[in-house]
């Protein structure tokens, strides 16, 4: 009777365990979907052939230029070349109106965090890919996920709750940034990255 007893608590406890670690998930995070679908690899396949810096340039004063603005889209979309529901979308309401579009940043590091493309791309030359993984050959676009408590992407924390076996790109928290100075000697205090 009383193994009995400990075996029902036992199948309980498991059983809160797993409503809770796949339950809480679903439970912090809210779905917001991106303005419309965008294709990487379309742009940056054989067929157009796009390279990253086409979009994603850097200014003379060294200044990362970030997501394109719609002019850079209305250069060939001004009007539709193909037949799909987003290029579509993207001429009627955003290239013809010439309305900037509303993208959402899966890695948008919080307000007080300062971060800086050149230092990273220029002067270190890292691949886009060490912090972002494979979003340049990405197909489409998944729902930013936003945690309802800090307001903060699902991208900073990373996917796993454990944060046990991330790939390098998994996460970006504080510490990320600086496990990756350390191993390289650089030099940080709190407000090179705190504005
Ligand atoms: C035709 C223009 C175009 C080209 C070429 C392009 N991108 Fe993008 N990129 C975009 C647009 C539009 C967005 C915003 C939508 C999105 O998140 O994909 C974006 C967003 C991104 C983001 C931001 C992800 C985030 O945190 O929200 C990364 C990273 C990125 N691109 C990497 C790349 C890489 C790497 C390449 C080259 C392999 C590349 N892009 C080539 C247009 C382009
Ligand atoms: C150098 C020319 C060029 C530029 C610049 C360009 N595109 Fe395209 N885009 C293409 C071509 C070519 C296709 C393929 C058309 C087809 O056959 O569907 C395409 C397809 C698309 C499609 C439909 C396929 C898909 O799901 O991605 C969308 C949406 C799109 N582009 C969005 C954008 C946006 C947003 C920008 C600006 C950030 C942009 N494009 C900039 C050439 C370009
Ligand atoms: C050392 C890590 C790192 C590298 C390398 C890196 N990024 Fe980022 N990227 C970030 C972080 C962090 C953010 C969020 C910045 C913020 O919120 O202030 C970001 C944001 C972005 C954005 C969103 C718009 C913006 O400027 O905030 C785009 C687009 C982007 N990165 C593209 C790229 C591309 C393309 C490359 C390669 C040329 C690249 N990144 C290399 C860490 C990196
Ligand atoms: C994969 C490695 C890597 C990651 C991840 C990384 N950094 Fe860096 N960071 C560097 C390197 C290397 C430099 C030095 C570049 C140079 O000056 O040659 C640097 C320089 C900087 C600088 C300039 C200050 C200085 O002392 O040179 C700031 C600010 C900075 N990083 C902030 C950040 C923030 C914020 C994050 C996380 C959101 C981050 N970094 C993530 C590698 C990284
Ligand atoms: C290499 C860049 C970097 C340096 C250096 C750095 N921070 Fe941060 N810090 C970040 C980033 C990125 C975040 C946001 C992501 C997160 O919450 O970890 C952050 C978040 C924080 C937060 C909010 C924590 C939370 O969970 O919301 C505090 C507080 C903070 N930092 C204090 C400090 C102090 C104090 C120092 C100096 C001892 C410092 N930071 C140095 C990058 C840095």
């Amino acid at each position: 009777m009383k193994n009995r007893g400990a075996m029902m608590f036992l199948a309980g406890l498991l059983g809160a365990l797993a409503v809770g670690w796949i339950g809480f998930p679903r439970l912090l995070y809210r779905n917001e979907a991106q303005p419309m679908q965008f294709s990487h690899s379309v742009h940056t396949g054989e067929n157009v052939g796009m390279a990253c810096a086409d979009c994603h340039a850097f200014n003379e004063d060294g200044r990362f230029t970030g997501i394109p603005a719609v002019a850079k889209c209305a250069e060939c979309h001004s009007a539709q070349l193909g037949e799909t529901e987003s290029e579509k979308q993207l001429v009627e309401e955003y290239v013809t109106p010439n309305r900037e579009i509303p993208w959402l940043v899966y890695a948008r590091q919080p307000e007080n965090v300062y971060f800086s493309h050149a230092p990273h791309v220029q002067l270190a030359a890292l691949s886009c890919e060490r912090c972002h993984g494979p979003h340049g050959g990405s197909e489409n676009l998944r729902p930013l996920q936003r945690n309802r408590v800090s307001g903060y992407s699902r991208d900073i924390w990373g996917p796993r709750m454990t944060r046990i076996s991330n790939k390098p790109w998994e996460g970006m928290k504080m510490n990320d940034c600086s496990r990756c100075h350390r191993e390289r000697n650089v030099q940080e205090s709190c407000l090179d990255c705190h504005k």
